[in-house]
């Protein structure tokens, strides 16, 4: 299979079976405070995460390139980046680093945002000299290492061999001079999984948890014989929030991806202990059907929606949000329980 014809069909397939109805973030409500005391103008949506200082929490998390197709949805994507300040990852990088031809399907993120946050993205198979260079490419303030363990499984030419994948994350974490990300794809994250990765050194993590893109789902579109029943796997995004504890908070700044629909599950997912929270498919349907000023103005929506919810929760600044109170239903608490984080 050809790498560029892989990231388009992503693309058609993630567009086909996104997952828009109901997800974890339904199973979390917010306890009313009809006295929050504070006013909307109050309201501030800067956040830190990962050592970076940034004006929104709102980050637009890894997709594509490496296809000629792909360098205008990253150019759109760059250019919301650019005139929203929002922190912007690339697609796996891996293809490029294989074919430098295509190395302009990524940098055309730079070209539009020379002075913003852009994230690299390779797998966790990448070499030190790798990963390093998908950095260069870039000239990327951060570097993600995407962990898709049942996605590749799922994939027909997906890899099969997993071993030894901590030791290089470990390495690339000591010899990259920027911050490094390791997030999941869709398939949530375990405390078990992120302690394993502070303990190798790695300070930020992005649970990528179930209930948006089902890469299970994209991969088995693709493949001549679907493994469906692999569709649920893994923690959705809520469950894997609720994985990350103190112990994980006092050792790694946390973000979180998968099935944001709007500016309230991002709310939920900051009062849950996210830092920041990572779109991708909701992002991607609305550049894909929709001129750049309406992709500004969805982005301005989620904005706006997130300092409503702050107002009437009285929340003057995001970090604040850990402190309010969340209430945990459904098959989210069931679970919680039985993973004794509920
Ligand atoms: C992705 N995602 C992804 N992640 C990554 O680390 N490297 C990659 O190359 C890609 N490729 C990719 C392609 C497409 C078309 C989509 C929609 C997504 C995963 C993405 O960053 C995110 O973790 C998941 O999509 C879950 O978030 P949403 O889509 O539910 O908001």
């Amino acid at each position: 299979m050809d790498r560029s014809q892989r990231k388009l069909d992503h693309i058609r397939h993630a567009l086909a079976t996104a997952e828009i109805g109901t997800n974890s973030f339904d199973d979390v409500s917010f306890v009313p405070n009809s006295l929050p005391n504070i006013g909307y103008e109050q309201t501030r949506l800067d956040t830190e995460f990962a050592s970076f200082r940034l004006p929104s929490p709102l980050i637009i998390n890894a997709m594509t390139g490496g296809a000629e197709a792909t360098t205008q949805i990253n150019q759109k994507l760059a250019i919301i980046a650019r005139e929203r300040q929002l922190a912007m990852a690339v697609g796996s990088q891996m293809a490029a680093l294989r074919d430098p031809s295509v190395a302009a399907s990524y940098q055309i993120v730079r070209k539009e945002n020379p002075r913003g946050i852009v994230w690299a993205n390779v797998g966790a198979e990448a070499t030190v000299e790798q990963a390093q260079a998908a950095v260069e490419m870039l000239a990327a303030d951060g570097l993600q290492i995407h962990l898709n363990v049942m996605q590749e499984l799922l994939m027909p030419e997906g890899d099969r061999d997993f071993s030894g994948y901590l030791e290089r994350i470990q390495r690339i974490q000591e010899s990259v001079d920027v911050p490094v990300i390791v997030k999941e794809v869709g398939f949530g994250m375990a405390k078990e999984t992120m302690l394993k990765l502070t303990a190798a050194g790695i300070k930020s993590i992005d649970v990528g948890g179930r209930g948006g893109t089902n890469f299970a789902k994209v991969e088995n579109k693709r493949s001549a014989h679907p493994l469906s029943m692999f569709e649920d796997w893994g923690f959705t995004t809520v469950e894997s929030l609720l994985e990350a504890d103190r112990d994980i908070h006092a050792q790694a700044s946390v973000m979180a991806t998968g099935g944001a629909r709007h500016g309230l599950d991002v709310i939920k997912a900051v009062c849950l202990g996210a830092s920041a929270v990572g779109v991708a498919g909701a992002l991607l349907r609305v550049v894909h059907a929709h001129p750049i000023e309406e992709c500004l103005a969805e982005v301005d929506g989620w904005h706006h929606q997130i300092r409503v919810a702050m107002t009437a929760l009285g929340l003057v600044q995001l970090a604040d949000g850990v402190n309010t109170p969340l209430l945990i239903t459904g098959k989210t608490a069931e679970r919680a329980r039985l993973r004794g984080r509920a």
